[in-house]
């Protein structure tokens, strides 16, 4: 599974967010109660990025676009408009840095998934 260094701690404030650019780009979060999350960094209903425009309401993010809200702690969708769950990833912190582990990353390079990914 690949790893990738997301932050260093001190660069996400308690109840915010930061997404980490890449060929998979993720988003990270640093609850109020200090639990680190990760997950693909768009919203499963359109593509809006979590990572830059969501907003932590205790362990949910909301994406303000048209304010789905997501438990960090399943990536479930807890409403509408959005239905499909938000892959999660793994984030291990070590020291002062901040590294994420990528769910399914060793499926090769699966990301631009095909004429499904184009359009709309
Ligand atoms: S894009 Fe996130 S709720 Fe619509």
């Amino acid at each position: 599974m690949a790893r990738i260094f997301a932050c260093k701690v001190d660069e996400i404030e308690p109840g915010g967010t930061l997404t980490v650019e890449g060929a998979t780009p993720v988003a990270v979060y640093l609850t109020e109660d200090g639990d680190w999350f990760a997950s693909d960094d768009s919203c499963t209903h359109e593509q809006f990025s979590l990572g830059t425009e969501g907003d932590l309401d205790g362990d949910e993010v909301v994406c303000p676009l048209h304010m789905a809200r997501f438990d960090l702690r399943t990536g479930k969708p807890m409403c509408f408009p959005a239905t499909i769950a938000l892959r999660m990833h793994e984030v291990v912190v070590e020291g002062d840095e901040v590294h994420v582990v990528l769910t399914g990353s060793d499926e090769s390079s699966a990301d631009a998934s095909g004429p499904a990914a184009m359009g709309a």
